[in-house]
């Protein structure tokens, strides 16, 4: 047991005797996972997880009732309320509860707000960082985020509503950093056109990175201009990443020249393609 597992352990009188971890799940492969977040899962009496932790991962607590309380781009979900709530009681019954979120819990998870409504009920929070997709998805497809001459800096932004970045992109210079985009494959015209707007050159490298870490994994790469028109239709509802930046170019000598040139499949060719992954070349 480590120091700070030892203070989990001792709560103070008048505090609850559960626990609520915070949990990144890391981009989707299990093997992304830290240690200490198989241990918080194998030990949990409950896991609230958010729509994009895969099953894999979920495996990981065989103890646990398993709640999925996420929602995709779009849809419905519980409101973040209600997970509080939930988090907040099931913690007083005594439990050690696991609150599983995609990538890293602090990085546009609203893992702040739920660590705080968690610790001003009482109740002992721990955070277990994960492997943020916004470092780990271009990392995957052979894009470092920094690259010395290239990049030294880079700043990752929420697409899913212009008052989420607008002001964010035009305080930065035009290709100064690279740019790491969460939750702007549906939005991304609208962005690209604001970057051009902002100054951006038409020709700056842009990268979609979809289902990263995951055997459905696919890059697109192409220049900005032409981010905006480009078709993922045939990727089906798979969470996707953005990077612009010419980091992207630093892909050339890291992949095979066929990967890099990969274009989407159907979502059929897709699953087979998986399957074939997952079972073999003979499959
Ligand atoms: C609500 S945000 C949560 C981000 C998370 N907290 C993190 O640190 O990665 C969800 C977004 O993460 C990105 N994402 C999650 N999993 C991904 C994956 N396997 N491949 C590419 N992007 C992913 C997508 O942009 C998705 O819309």
């Amino acid at each position: 047991m480590s120091a700070s597992d030892a203070q989990q352990a001792a709560p103070a009188s008048g505090v609850s005797a559960g626990l609520v971890s915070l949990v990144g799940a890391g981009p989707g492969d299990p093997e992304l996972l830290t240690m200490k977040a198989v241990r918080r899962l194998a030990e949990a009496h409950v896991v609230l997880y958010d729509t994009l932790v895969p099953l894999e991962v979920l495996a990981l607590a065989p103890r646990a009732s398993c709640f999925c309380v996420g929602k995709r781009a779009g849809g419905r979900g519980v409101p973040q309320p209600t997970i509080n709530r939930l988090l907040i009681s099931l913690a007083n019954r005594g439990k050690r509860v696991v609150r599983l979120k995609c990538g890293d819990p602090f990085v546009l998870g609203r893992g702040g707000e739920e660590a705080m409504a968690v610790a001003s009920a009482g109740i002992r929070v721990d955070i277990v960082p994960g492997i943020t997709t916004a470092i780990a998805a271009p990392a995957l497809a052979g894009i470092p985020v920094t690259h010395r001459g290239l990049s030294s800096g880079f700043v990752v932004i929420s697409g899913h509503a212009e008052d989420a970045y607008l002001r964010t992109i035009a305080s930065i210079a035009p290709g100064s950093l690279t740019l790491v985009i969460l939750m702007g494959i549906a939005t991304k015209r609208a962005l690209v056109a604001r970057l051009l707007g902002c100054g951006w050159d038409a020709a700056t490298p842009a990268a979609v990175l979809l289902a990263a870490s995951t055997p459905r994994a696919f890059t697109w790469t192409g220049p900005l201009v032409e981010l905006a028109a480009v078709s993922l239709e045939a990727c089906g509802n798979d969470p996707g990443t953005i990077v612009i930046g010419p980091v992207i170019g630093i892909r050339a000598s890291l992949v095979a020249p066929h990967q890099a040139m990969a274009r989407p499949m159907s979502v059929a060719d897709r699953r087979a393609e998986s399957v074939k992954a997952t079972n073999g070349p003979n499959a």
